[in-house]
């Protein structure tokens, strides 16, 4: 009886003194020492499928000193002097990018945030966008601000392209003013695209009596306006075919409202997400963090398809019930966007909705490999129709039965073609008195060389290199006045595959 009582004594002590480290151990020691392990795990992986001797004594001292590793404060000194300690319990963080080193820009010129404090809330207080930097409400903070010694980053430069930040605000995918146009057209309210009263840069979800009233007014503003457009609109998040079916969402209307997250600006196009827009990186603070992140701490600019489709080809409108389907084949489309597309009919089942017609360049092709950044990132105007803001044709790739595409020397190392050199590891390399495609707007596609007789386009994002087939010379049979893709495609129709 005695002993039991000593024991039960025992054991309750432990249980405090347990309860005591804990507690008295700081959040941020916790996060370091699941990173120390998860790394330890990871090599020791790589360990036991290596032979070679060297590489295993490299790995075991490495594997040995993350174990005996202590947690510590992690002060980053900036250039400028300054000292930021959020990597104390963001140790795991990616490198944002090359052009973005943290040893230089630390983390709150992007973030916000208060730098020297190790306590979760206040660190984070008053970060710009929640977490959200590329979001449009505080880009301009972010993104669009200065540097230390004055340089503008993506705004308030002397180069109109160079300011993202204000081309985005503008860009028909933020506003959706073509929908709102379109709409307000076919109930007869405008005679053209034009809409009354709408603002350069203003949301279309926040255009005032867009139906004058009518009925299903209300559903047009929740669940068309405010959907898929990148001023902070709503896009599906996936859930995993093999955990979670997809049933639900493709009845349509009452999808609206599962697993919504928030399309953040620039983020969405430049931070590359999986279906379930889940972090899946080696930051173990994010391990229990909500959906609608990025899959690791990364921008890129090879931006493939699948991306752009979080909003584009996912499904079918109703304008009139003011309601979303949809594609009857997304099961497939997101299981192909976990693992990743193996060859040309592969795509051909992803890239577009069935039914829709293409040529073959339409899927080998990534969008980004076609659309230019002045269709991508906006120009600057206030556009209401798709049609006005896509600043490219067939033309510009394939020329005419009398013309060949359009074609640009670079004489200066001032050229913006240049600055994707710096970004995107594909580009081939660029000299002065190369010859580059541009298109019948001036825009420049900087991937499209002209070579002897050949125009070769290196894919921005596989790399994979394309020559382009001319019209010029060629049996095709088009007419010179009809240049439109429609009329191209009465033709040239690859959809078979796909129908
Ligand atoms: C005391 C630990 C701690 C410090 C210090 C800290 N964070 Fe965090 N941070 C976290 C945790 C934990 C999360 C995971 C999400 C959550 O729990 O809110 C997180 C999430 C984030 C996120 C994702 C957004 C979100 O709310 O989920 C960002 C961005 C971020 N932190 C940036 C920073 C920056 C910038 C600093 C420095 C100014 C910083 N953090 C300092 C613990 C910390
Ligand atoms: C060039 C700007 C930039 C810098 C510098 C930067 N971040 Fe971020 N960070 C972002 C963007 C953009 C996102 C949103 C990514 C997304 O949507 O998932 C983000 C997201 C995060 C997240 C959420 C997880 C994720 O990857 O989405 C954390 C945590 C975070 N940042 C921490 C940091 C810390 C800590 C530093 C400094 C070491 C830092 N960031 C530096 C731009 C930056
Ligand atoms: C957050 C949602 C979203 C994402 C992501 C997105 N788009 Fe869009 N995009 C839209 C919407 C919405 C419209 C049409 C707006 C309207 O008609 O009012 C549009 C229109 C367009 C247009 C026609 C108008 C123009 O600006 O030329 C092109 C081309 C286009 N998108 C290409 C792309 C490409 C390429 C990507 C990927 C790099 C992409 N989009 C990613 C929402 C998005
Ligand atoms: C082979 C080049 C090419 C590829 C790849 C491509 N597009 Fe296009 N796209 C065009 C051209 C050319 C037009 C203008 C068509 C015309 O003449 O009407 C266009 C038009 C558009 C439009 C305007 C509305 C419409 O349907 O005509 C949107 C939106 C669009 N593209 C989005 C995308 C998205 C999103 C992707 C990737 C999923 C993509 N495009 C891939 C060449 C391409
Ligand atoms: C950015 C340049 C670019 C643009 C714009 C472009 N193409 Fe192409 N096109 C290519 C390339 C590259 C190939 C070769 C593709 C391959 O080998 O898979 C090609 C191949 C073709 C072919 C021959 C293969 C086939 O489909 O039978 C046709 C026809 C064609 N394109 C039509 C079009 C039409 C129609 C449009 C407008 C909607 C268009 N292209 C826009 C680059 C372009
Ligand atoms: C709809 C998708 C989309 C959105 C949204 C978007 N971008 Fe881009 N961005 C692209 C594509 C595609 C490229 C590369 C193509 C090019 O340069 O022609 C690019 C290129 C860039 C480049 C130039 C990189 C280089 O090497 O040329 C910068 C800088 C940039 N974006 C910044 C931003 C900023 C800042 C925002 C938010 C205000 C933003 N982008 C929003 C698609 C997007
Ligand atoms: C009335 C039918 C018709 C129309 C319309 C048409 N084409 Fe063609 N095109 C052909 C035929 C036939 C050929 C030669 C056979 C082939 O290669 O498919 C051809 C060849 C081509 C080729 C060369 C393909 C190669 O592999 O060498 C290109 C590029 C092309 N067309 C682009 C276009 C574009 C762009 C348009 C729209 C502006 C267009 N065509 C409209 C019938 C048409």
């Amino acid at each position: 009886m005695k002993k039991a009582l000593i024991l039960a004594s025992l054991f309750l002590s432990l249980v405090i003194l347990i309860l005591f480290i804990q507690g008295s151990t700081p959040n941020w020691a916790q996060y370091q020492r699941e990173y120390f392990k998860e790394q330890a795990v990871r090599l020791q992986a790589q360990l036991n499928s290596t032979k070679d001797t060297a590489k295993r004594t490299q790995l075991q001292q490495e594997i040995k000193s993350l174990q005996n590793r202590k947690p510590e404060v992690i002060d980053l000194v900036l250039p400028n002097g300054n000292v930021e300690r959020c990597k104390t319990c963001h140790i795991g963080i990616e490198e944002i990018s090359s052009s973005h080193p943290s040893n230089t820009f630390g983390c709150v010129a992007c973030h916000g945030g208060n730098p020297l404090s190790l306590d979760k809330a206040t660190a984070h207080d008053q970060m710009y966008g929640g977490g959200h930097p590329g979001s449009l409400n505080a880009v301009s903070l972010s993104c669009g601000g200065k540097a230390e010694n004055g340089m503008s980053c993506h705004s308030g430069n002397q180069e109109t392209a160079k300011n993202e930040v204000d081309l985005v605000k503008t860009s028909i995918m933020s506003t959706k003013a073509g929908e709102l146009s379109v709409v307000r057209r076919m109930f007869g309210f405008d005679k053209t695209n034009e809409v009354p009263g709408l603002v350069k840069g203003q949301s279309a979800a926040l255009y005032p009596n867009p139906l004058q009233g009518q009925p299903n007014q209300k559903a047009f503003q929740q669940n068309c306006l405010s959907q898929c457009h990148q001023n902070g609109g709503e896009i599906p998040a996936f859930p995993t075919p093999d955990n979670h079916s997809l049933q639900g969402s493709q009845t349509g209307v009452k999808s609206q409202t599962e697993n919504k997250i928030t399309a953040n600006g620039c983020e969405v196009c430049h931070v590359l997400t999986n279906p379930m827009h889940t972090y899946i990186g080696t930051d173990t603070t994010m391990r229990s963090a909500d959906l609608g992140w990025g899959m690791t701490h990364s921008l890129t600019t090879q931006i493939p398809y699948t991306q752009c489709n979080q909003c584009h080809n996912q499904g079918n409108h109703d304008p009139l019930k003011m309601s979303f389907a949809f594609r009857s084949d997304m099961t497939k489309v997101i299981s192909d966007w976990k693992s990743g597309d193996t060859n040309y009919l592969d795509r051909v089942k992803d890239y577009y909705l069935p039914g829709e017609i293409f040529a073959q360049c339409e899927v080998s092709l990534d969008c980004i490999d076609c659309h230019t950044r002045q269709d991508v990132m906006g120009d600057n105007l206030l556009h209401t129709s798709q049609y006005d803001a896509v600043h490219l044709q067939c033309q510009d790739c394939h020329g005419t039965k009398n013309t060949l595409p359009k074609t640009k020397k670079i004489v200066t190392p001032k050229d913006l073609a240049f600055e994707e050199q710096l970004t995107n590891p594909k580009f081939p390399v660029l000299k002065l008195g190369d010859e580059i495609l541009v298109t019948g707007k001036g825009e420049e596609l900087p991937f499209i060389r002209h070579e002897g007789n050949s125009w070769l386009q290196t894919s921005r994002v596989t790399g994979k290199t394309f020559n382009i087939p001319l019209v010029y010379g060629s049996t095709c049979q088009q007419s010179l006045l009809e240049q439109g893709a429609d009329s191209c495609h009465k033709c040239h129709d690859r959809s078979a595959a796909h129908p």
